[in-house]
């Protein structure tokens, strides 16, 4: 049977379930009660989540937590985070609380520009251009009056144009360089729709000019499009306290510094530990990213870049202790919205902002900042003092149970029998063999 299929878009959600599940599965009739089980019972709600993409055929379900205790410039949050790796929440939650007694998490928002590039080709003399671009400038602006009127009146807009020569990386190469403010939209769109108009504003003026010949009037326009790298969109967030109060898990304070400030040290200097140390510090950000329903490759595409900003991939928090006061914080790039996008319909998504006391992009960037720190501070706290497999086990525990497919009872009676022990998977399965008393998996599934 092929598998090539026209018009596959264009088909209605039963008959692409049907084809798929006729062509890709063993046995269809099974892949499509799982396709439906997962349908929402609400058709205007599954319709709603059908409408998100193309090709919709069931719900992705992803776990949406709470990580309670978290205060944030004095205010207590509880922060909601979808993510599916068992042990992220807990630790999160942990690390809240530990700082929610030694004064909470200060966020400052440290700019909120955005950037968009109108990438294109001209075969002349670039000051010929630049001074032209310059003289015409104030017909950008105009010419995108309309699409910025409603953002000017909520206080962003175009903050800058600039020309750039590129030439000297890729011949007969310039880009239009735009800065905007989105306040509390992430402003994709908005920055997009600027971009394109400016590029027609360019053809135009330049054509309608007497200045340029017919080569120079030919300007090609590669693409216009923002920039996710938003190093001007940056956000740093903190926790301090003396020394003495950081004893934790049985270490003393002076020792759990000690190591602490190495771990982090190691992962400034070492790329291998600052991928795995970033990776960690993704785990608070995306889970939040994602529960308020923003754009997490974005978020994710942007703290890399900054991460290797020095020409080398780096740490994304750092640490001092100086006169026994101990510091720890992270800068970010953070484009986040608050209205717009998913934000206004996604029901879950709005529970979420509304937990958070439906913040201002602002607001969400300090709290989302704060949440990759306290994952991080979690993470470094049990790699130097316990060891992480005891808290990732613990709830990765439940994981084996399910796929072992463990009744309540014998989930209760697993976790007390694995409270104050590192399993790892054999001597869970071995356990659950025990407790079954059978001798091998093979034998549980007969
Ligand atoms: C696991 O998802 C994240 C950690 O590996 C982060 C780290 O090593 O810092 C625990």
């Amino acid at each position: 049977m092929s598998k090539r299929v026209q018009g596959f878009s264009k088909m209605t959600k039963e008959a692409k379930i049907e084809w798929l599940t006729n062509n890709y599965f063993n046995n269809p009739d099974e892949a499509r009660q799982t396709l439906q089980k997962y349908w929402h019972n609400d058709p205007k709600t599954q319709q709603l989540h059908d409408e998100f993409i193309e090709n919709t055929l069931t719900n992705y379900f992803l776990p949406f937590g709470v990580a309670p205790n978290f205060k944030i410039n004095d205010k207590v949050y509880a922060m909601p985070m979808a993510i599916e790796e068992s042990s992220v929440v807990a630790a999160a939650a942990k690390a809240a609380s530990f700082w929610y007694d030694r004064g909470g998490f200060k966020s400052e928002v440290v700019s909120t520009k955005k950037v968009g590039h109108v990438h294109f080709a001209y075969y002349g003399d670039y000051n010929k251009l630049w001074e032209f671009f310059n003289s015409v400038k104030d017909r950008f602006y105009a010419d995108t009056a309309e699409i910025t009127k409603n953002m000017r009146k909520r206080g962003g807009g175009i903050v800058d144009l600039m020309l750039i020569n590129k030439t000297f990386e890729e011949p007969n190469y310039y880009q239009i360089k735009a800065t905007f403010e989105t306040v509390d939209s992430m402003g994709a769109n908005f920055i997009n729709t600027c971009l394109e108009q400016f590029a027609n504003t360019l053809q135009e003026a330049v054509s309608e000019s007497d200045i340029f010949t017919e080569k120079e009037k030919d300007i090609q326009i590669i693409m216009c499009i923002l920039s996710n790298y938003t190093p001007e969109c940056l956000v740093r967030s903190e926790v301090s306290c003396p020394v003495e109060f950081l004893e934790t898990d049985g270490v003393s304070a002076e020792e759990f510094v000690e190591k602490f400030e190495r771990a982090v040290h190691v992962a400034r200097i070492e790329p291998y530990r600052a991928t795995t140390h970033n990776k960690g510090i993704m785990n608070g950000i995306d889970a939040v990213v994602i529960a308020t329903g923003n754009d997490f490759r974005a978020i994710e595409a942007a703290c890399h870049t900054y991460a290797s900003r020095s020409g080398q991939y780096r740490s994304l928090t750092d640490c001092s202790v100086e006169d026994g006061m101990f510091k720890f914080w992270i800068e970010v790039p953070m484009a986040l919205g608050t209205v717009g996008g998913l934000t206004n319909l996604h029901p879950v998504v709005k529970l979420a902002h509304e937990l958070l006391d439906n913040p201002s992009a602002k607001e969400l960037m300090g709290i989302v900042a704060a949440s990759g720190l306290a994952q991080n501070f979690g993470a470094l706290r049990a790699l130097v003092t316990t060891g992480i497999q005891q808290g990732h086990m613990k709830m990765h525990l439940l994981n084996i149970l399910n796929k072992l497919e463990a009744t309540n009872e014998e989930k209760e009676e697993m976790k007390k029998f694995f409270k104050d022990k590192v399993p790892h998977y054999n001597m869970i399965v071995n356990k659950f063999c025990e407790m079954r008393g059978v001798s091998s998996v093979e034998e549980l599934k007969k």
